[in-house]
């Protein structure tokens, strides 16, 4: 038995004079070391081996096995090098070919105008602030002064996790989060851009959006200084001439809550279909921060004022690039993602 292993390996080291192919070594593994391969058919006779022997010829075959195993590799390196270095000298490369084209991505219509209203807000001494999507209902609803069972929750229907977490329905939850981080610090002028959920779902409405919230505290903060704010934003955003209106509103959150219009920017105030012929359209909504969320956010309301305001990202995106119908913004079809 040992003779025949020490047969079979020298009939393998045979193999490495010849001039095979991958698959003529391949079947040549298989025909030795295979389940039913040569290298089998000896060991089958180990029952034959007295009690004495049997280990030491146990121990060559393993050793025997290795080898030719090594063989079989080493084999393969070399059929494969010969195959590259052929391939290699063949080969001649066409410099003058023109390449392939990598297609470049862009910044997403959405993202590009948040960094847009970024910009303009930083440029005004604002910090970015940020806040959780997932929020709970004290900080979306109760601190906003929007106890349980206000009728004005009807308006912000959202998705609920448990009863008391959901998917925030607006970005305002930031303005008390922002107080209770600042401490009493003053001047607080921070804007929070970030996603928002409503159960809403049609042309102008989508049930993830975007806003961006803004919030000013300080000694004597008056109306007329969110009038100036939205108004220096308007005329950044859509050109020096741009005029806005603030509407009479409610929120529970401020008070008093204003509604802010720019001059229609299609057609200029004149009135056209894009604003209902009004000459005017809504772009955010605003107001006095109402004392109750002063002190829920651990400011004094005989101490100091707040105004804050709250802009739908997609309306003025559509509004600045001209595009007629929000499902567009979250379709990805990269022909409408490449005009930006
Ligand atoms: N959170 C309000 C909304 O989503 C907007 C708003 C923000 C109004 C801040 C007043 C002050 O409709």
């Amino acid at each position: 038995m040992k003779l025949q292993l020490e047969d079979i390996k020298k009939k393998t080291e045979k193999i490495l004079e010849e001039n095979f192919n991958l698959d003529e070594l391949n079947e040549m593994k298989v025909k030795i070391l295979g389940k039913k391969g040569e290298l089998t058919n000896i060991l089958k006779e180990m029952g034959k081996v007295s009690a004495e022997e049997r280990p030491i010829i146990g121990q060559l075959a393993n050793k025997i096995r290795d080898d030719l195993n090594d063989i079989f590799t080493q084999k393969y390196q070399e059929i494969k090098n010969k195959e590259l270095e052929e391939k290699l000298s063949k080969e001649t490369i066409d410099v003058t070919l023109p390449g392939k084209e990598i297609k470049k991505g862009s910044i997403h219509p959405v993202t590009k105008t948040i960094m847009e209203i970024e910009e303009i807000f930083i440029g005004l001494g604002f910090e970015i602030a940020e806040g959780p999507e997932i929020e709970t209902d004290f900080y979306n609803f109760e601190a906003l002064n929007l106890p349980k069972d206000h009728p004005a929750r009807d308006m912000q229907d959202s998705f609920y996790i448990t009863p008391d977490v959901l998917l925030r329905t607006h970005t305002s939850p930031v303005q008390v989060r922002t107080m209770l981080e600042k401490k009493q610090d003053l001047p607080v002028k921070i804007i929070c851009p970030g996603k928002v959920y409503r159960r809403d779902d049609d042309a102008t409405h989508s049930p993830m959006f975007h806003q961006v919230e803004g919030l000013v505290i300080d000694k004597n903060i008056r109306m007329s200084d969110l009038k100036g704010v939205l108004l220096a934003f308007a005329r950044e955003m859509f050109g020096p001439d741009q005029k806005i209106r603030l509407r009479p509103s409610f929120f529970p959150f401020t008070e008093p809550s204003a509604e802010v219009d720019i001059a229609c920017v299609m057609c200029g105030g004149k009135g056209c279909r894009t604003c209902k012929q009004t000459g005017w359209l809504e772009i955010l909504g605003s107001g006095m921060v109402h004392p109750n969320v002063l002190r829920y956010g651990g400011y004094d309301p005989e101490e100091v004022t707040a105004f804050a305001f709250g802009m739908g990202v997609e309306r003025i995106a559509m509004l600045k690039y001209g595009i007629n119908d929000l499902r567009l913004f979250y379709e990805n079809d990269v022909r409408f993602l490449n005009q930006f």
